[in-house]
């Protein structure tokens, strides 16, 4: 089958389009034939080795997993005999980036856990498109964020993934909401429902004296005291990502700094796939804008990570591996 192989670490173009041996389903796993993928901020790290952490995780001088792409969607193959979920021609989706990774290749094993129906509207290049950033925008803005009717949300890093389906979910509770992002992709975050935009590099939000109930955060880059300055009494500031030493701050010392203001500091521990039940049941009656980026072909993968890496995407950048 094609795959793109990571040999080792290094820029995207180290990624190369080989034939490689189809794999097969263990015991509790689903072979799926893999329609599309997405970049995912996984890839990029893991492609370069950087931050460190991933070199610690998955090998320091060689990487020990050699398909990358945690967002796959497709059709069941073949399943393995302890498989009770799914059968031959099912059509799936899933996050698999804690069932080993392999996405960007025409087949992929998966433990049936990482897996869920894909619902027959949804495009493939959707349900690539929505595993991993709906769920964290789900986990943070309702789990996490405890969002309610009607509250001010601002959503920091709102033109990727979790962003332009996170407006859609606050949308269900009738909130107002705000993006912050680059002024190129303002346009865009109009169109799926922000009702008021900032461009970080003209405006900092901390700055400017408007209070919200909720600030969701894709990339943390300041300290929690300076983001709980933006929130009502009773606020709360969720991150799902950012620079590794301010999130330190967050988990640190952003509860108690918190607390002593009134107001909540949390970080968000994905749950991979956990939620996508809801989004399923969101597609299903209210439908979901997935922003695209691409779809790429399968062999221009190294050319998409450079995109992400080089942060001219705007939503999800997918990839299809079979028309
Ligand atoms: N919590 C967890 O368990 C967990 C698990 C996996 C991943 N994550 C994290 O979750 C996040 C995923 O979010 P995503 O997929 O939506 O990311 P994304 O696609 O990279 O989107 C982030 C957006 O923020 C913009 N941005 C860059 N600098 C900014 C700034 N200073 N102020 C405001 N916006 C800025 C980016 O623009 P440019 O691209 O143009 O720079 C981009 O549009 C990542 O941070 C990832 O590391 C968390």
């Amino acid at each position: 089958m094609d795959a793109i192989v990571l040999s080792r670490y290094g820029p995207p173009e180290v990624l190369e389009l080989r034939d490689v041996p189809k794999p097969e389903p263990k015991e509790d796993e689903v072979l799926v034939r893999v329609r599309s993928s997405a970049v995912n901020d996984w890839d990029w790290c893991f492609v370069r080795g950087k931050p460190l952490i991933y070199r610690l995780m998955f090998g320091m001088r060689r990487p020990k997993v050699s398909i990358l792409g945690v967002e796959v969607s497709g059709t069941v193959e073949a399943v393995g005999a302890g498989v009770t979920r799914f059968r031959p021609g099912d059509d799936v989706y899933g996050d698999i980036s804690e069932a080993g990774f392999g996405g960007f290749a025409e087949f992929v094993c998966v433990r049936e856990d990482a897996l869920v129906r894909k619902p027959a509207d949804m495009t493939f290049e959707q349900a690539a498109a929505l595993p991993h950033a709906a769920m964290l925008a789900y986990q943070g803005l309702v789990e996490v964020g405890r969002i309610r009717e009607g509250e001010r949300i601002l959503i920091n890093g709102a033109g990727g993934g979790v962003g332009t389906i996170g407006v859609q979910i606050a949308k269900r509770y009738g909130a107002e909401v705000t993006g912050v992002d680059r002024g190129f992709k303002l346009d865009i975050l109009r169109r799926v429902g922000f009702d008021h935009v900032i461009d970080f590099e003209k405006e900092d939000f901390t700055a400017s004296g408007q209070r919200y109930d909720l600030i969701l955060d894709t990339k943390t880059i300041r300290s929690p005291s300076r983001y709980l300055g933006s929130l009502h009494k009773g606020g709360r500031y969720v991150t799902v990502g950012g620079h590794l030493p301010r999130l330190l701050q967050a988990v640190t010392i952003g509860p108690l700094v918190g607390r002593l203001r009134g107001k909540r500091v949390r970080v968000v521990a994905l749950k991979p796939n956990k939620d996508l039940g809801y989004v399923n049941e969101m597609f299903e009656t209210h439908g979901i804008e997935c922003v695209i980026d691409g779809p790429y072909p399968l062999r221009e993968v190294p050319r998409a990570l450079r995109h992400f890496g080089e942060a001219k995407h705007v939503g999800k950048i997918v990839i299809t591996v079979a028309p």
